[in-house]
């Protein structure tokens, strides 16, 4: 059977920023730098984007161009008879956690699109609109019932083959939640008040820069790019050995960074006109924007365009998620997609209700997966260069297209020293904190 490539440039790098761009870029950036102090956060986010995440990025496609195949084979295929497919089966294991709060989100957004659509939200006061958000996530019932939604959704999409589509409408319907962003982004910089929301942003204050903050900046910036958890390495698999791997990463990352920064400058001004705290934590997006929908004009139809395109934004990143679980069942087990899918389903179903249940397991699936589980899975993957590959070899895949990578020598020694000795230090760095010891 011939390998199902992507066909374009565009296809490949679409589908890569379809998994990337998520509820990470719009819920959770927003929400993390209101908790760890916005501007500074920023900073240190950005740099780790540039310095970690984009080579770890860059290194995933490239394996799994180079094998050609999902995680599992892939470390199979490179290193035979060696441990090193733990890694896929350490991403299973994530993928597995981050759906279980994933979904639970992708509920409110579905709810929360629906909810514009039949006016529930309109001239609801600022205090009501958090009250309102306090219901819904406190209510396991209401929880429980929108994530059984959105799963039906997905299973319904990966069970008929339509994932294809999905990806293909969205090309066209990203760009356009872009849009929107922006355009609400405009409409909420004009807000009185909307100035502090703006400095809160980006003028940074570093006593604010406590060893949770770097912390969380690393854990976001691997969320969001979908990386350290073989999500990636699947999508390698699908690009072309003519296209250039350095240029697609830096694209996707710049895609990336680009809707979460302009997800910041929708929500913060916003947040600081309506006198509503940036820490509030995980329903930050959803207390703050009904406030701006409801002054603006047309605001309800741009509410339930908003939510509704979030929902589809929320559902091709978790449909890439249950690729790599639905894809190990089927092969581990040597079951059907169907059933493997169906499978994967009533698992997230089980800790999913966990999470509609405790405020707690929300949290722990939450931060554990980015702070813990995708840098530790990064932290492998790389290593999987220099002990496993080889520079020559890893230079070959980037350089498959024909011409040669002016960067390899910083990649490379970024990707050998300076990404595991920084991930470490952020790691043993904030264990100290944790355990009350200020060593640096
Ligand atoms: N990056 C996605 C987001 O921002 C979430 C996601 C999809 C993901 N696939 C992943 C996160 C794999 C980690 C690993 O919403």
């Amino acid at each position: 059977m011939q390998k199902d490539e992507f066909n374009t440039k565009i296809g490949a790098i679409a589908a890569a920023a379809g998994s990337a761009v998520g509820l990470g870029n719009i819920w959770r950036f927003p929400y993390v730098l209101g908790e760890n102090g916005g501007a500074a956060f920023l900073l240190v986010y950005i740099g780790f984007t540039l310095l970690i995440a984009m080579p770890v990025l860059l290194t995933e496609l490239s394996i799994g161009r180079m094998a050609g195949t999902s995680v599992i084979a892939a470390y199979k295929k490179l290193a035979p008879r060696r441990k090193w497919y733990l890694i896929g089966v350490g991403g299973v294991i994530c993928a597995f956690f981050i759906l279980s709060f994933y979904n639970i989100v992708s509920g409110w957004t579905l709810l929360y699109a629906y909810k514009s659509l039949v006016g529930d939200l309109q001239g609801l006061s600022e205090a009501e609109i958090t009250a309102s958000f306090e219901a819904t996530s406190g209510n396991t019932l209401v929880c429980f019932g929108w994530m059984l939604a959105v799963i039906a959704i997905t299973v319904f999409i990966i069970a008929h083959g339509v994932k294809k589509g999905i990806e293909r409408y969205s090309i066209v319907l990203m760009p356009l939640l872009l849009v929107l962003i922006i355009v609400i982004c405009v409409f909420s910089l004009s807000l009185d008040g909307a100035e502090r929301g703006l400095e809160f942003m980006l003028r940074p204050d570093f006593s604010k820069l406590t060893p949770k903050a770097v912390f969380a900046a690393l854990g976001q910036s691997f969320f969001s790019m979908s990386i350290g958890m073989g999500c990636m390495t699947t999508y390698g698999a699908y690009i072309k050995k003519k296209q250039n791997l350095s240029k697609s990463a830096i694209s996707v990352a710049l895609i990336d960074f680009f809707v979460s920064f302009t997800a910041g400058l929708m929500i913060f001004p916003c947040a600081f006109a309506f006198g509503i705290n940036p820490g509030s934590g995980p329903g930050l997006v959803f207390v703050t924007l009904p406030n701006i929908f409801n002054q603006m004009v047309m605001g309800r139809v741009f509410s339930i365009l908003f939510f509704a395109l979030l929902v589809i934004a929320a559902l091709t990143s978790s449909i890439s998620l249950y690729e790599v679980l639905t894809s190990f069942f089927k092969d581990h087990f040597s079951i059907s997609r169907k059933r493997a899918s169906v499978f994967v389903a009533l698992a997230t179903i089980v800790t999913g209700a966990l999470c509609a249940f405790s405020a707690t397991a929300f949290n722990f699936f939450d931060n554990f997966t980015a702070n813990v589980l995708m840098p530790l899975g990064a932290l492998f993957i790389l290593l999987f260069v220099p002990c496993c590959l080889g520079k020559e070899k890893i230079r070959a895949e980037l350089e498959a297209h024909g011409k040669p990578m002016r960067w390899f020598g910083l990649y490379y020694f970024l990707v050998k020293f300076i990404i595991p000795a920084l991930i470490l230090l952020i790691f043993v760095n904030s264990i100290m904190s944790w355990l009350g010891i200020n060593w640096l």
